[in-house]
């Protein structure tokens, strides 16, 4: 197995954790004997400083031409000025348009040994397990006009949400898919009530339903799924939301258990590598936390688990996925803790320290 990734660490935690990310994919490397080249690139608000484009043209270059994309984390207040004409953040969304990667994957399960990290009752948490099928490419996030209008002396704000019925199509044919793999259960999540581009999204959620009839589709409003993930996750399988929804319930999926620092997410379009498999690009779904970088303290979990999707996804390698999710689920389970989820009576572990427990455990 040969295979290039492409390491685009971003800023804040994101080269810290991304580095852990990498020490662990070439430990798989080298007790498998494969050859995995990693080429790093610049991405976020290193690359505005460096080039001035938050995703310079031979990043992209690189991503498109790679087996896989390693993702960090973009942003911080050296960049946070609301007039900016350039973001870190642009990189992001930039490099998700441009791979067409239409369809991000977050999974989200708890884990028994953290529920004191939870702001759950422990009962609530047991068996929670599903997953997130968010739209990556349309809707709010890049629906135009988008722009700010000087209308005699008022100023207007404008964001679209805009679907084409071919990009709810793909997405919501793929989450049956992830449902038909799983427990069966697909939950559409939209506003139905009050937004077009919902009602249409749960047409096509009806439509689909009628080629999968393994798989019992609910469709949900959006405050009410808010509410249900953190009255009755367990209820929940496979979600499937359009792009602001999902960014917004994923953060709240994610501190159900525990830690916005253990959530991985792979990001899907319709390119394959030249393995066959999907070419992904896969991130934690936390921010650049800023406030802890270059301390040493991140938790890279998140980021590691990510590279383990890339591993199963992209290259095919179930077993190496799983060896290092168990490796990361035992150094848990053996009391290995960083900062964001640390526990009376047990030692808290740097970001390179919990990596060197779960590389020993591989
Ligand atoms: C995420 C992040 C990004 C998003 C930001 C950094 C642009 O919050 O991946 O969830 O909103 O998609
Ligand atoms: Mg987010």
């Amino acid at each position: 197995m040969q295979a290039i990734i492409v390491v685009v660490a971003g800023d804040g935690v994101g080269p810290e954790v991304t580095n852990e990310a990498i020490r662990v994919l070439k430990t798989i490397e080298r007790k498998f004997s494969y050859s995995f080249t990693f080429s790093h690139h610049l991405i976020g608000g290193i690359a505005i400083d460096t080039t001035g484009k938050a995703l310079p043209d031979d990043t992209l270059q690189a991503a498109q031409s790679a087996d896989a994309v390693l993702l960090g984390a973009v942003g911080g207040p050296k960049w946070d000025n609301t007039q900016a004409k350039t973001r870190p953040e642009d990189g992001l969304l930039a490099i998700r348009k441009a791979m067409k990667l239409y369809a991000n994957l977050r999974p989200v399960r708890a884990i028994p040994v953290l529920a004191y990290c939870s702001p759950l009752r422990p009962e609530l948490l047991e068996g929670v397990d599903f997953m997130v099928v968010r739209e990556l490419t349309g809707g709010l996030y890049f629906g135009t006009p988008k722009e700010r209008r000087q209308e005699g002396t008022a100023v207007l704000g404008i964001d679209t949400m805009a679907y084409y019925d071919y990009e709810i199509k793909r997405i919501m044919k793929l989450a049956f898919e992830v449902a038909q793999g799983r427990r069966k259960q697909l939950a559409s999540v939209d506003k139905a009530n009050v937004l077009e581009t919902s009602r249409m999204w749960r047409e096509i959620a009806i439509e689909t339903a009628k080629g999968f009839p393994d798989v019992t589709l609910s469709n949900v409003l959006v405050d009410t799924a808010a509410m249900r993930l953190v009255m009755a996750p367990k209820q929940f399988d496979v979600l499937v939301t359009e792009n602001t929804f999902g960014d917004i319930l994923t953060d709240e999926a994610a501190v159900l258990t525990g830690s916005m620092g253990l959530l991985p997410s792979a990001s899907f379009g319709e390119e394959a590598n030249r393995h066959g498999k999907q070419l992904g690009l896969y991130e934690p779904i936390h921010g650049s936390a800023p406030d802890i970088a270059g301390k040493d303290i991140a938790n890279p979990i998140g980021t590691i688990l990510s590279a383990a999707m890339l591993l199963r996804y992209s290259l095919g390698l179930e077993n190496e996925a799983h060896l290092i999710e168990t490796a990361v689920e035992q150094a848990l389970n053996e009391g290995c803790r960083t900062a964001d989820i640390k526990q009376d009576g047990l030692k808290i572990l740097s970001t390179v320290e919990i990596t060197d427990e779960i590389i020993k455990r591989l």
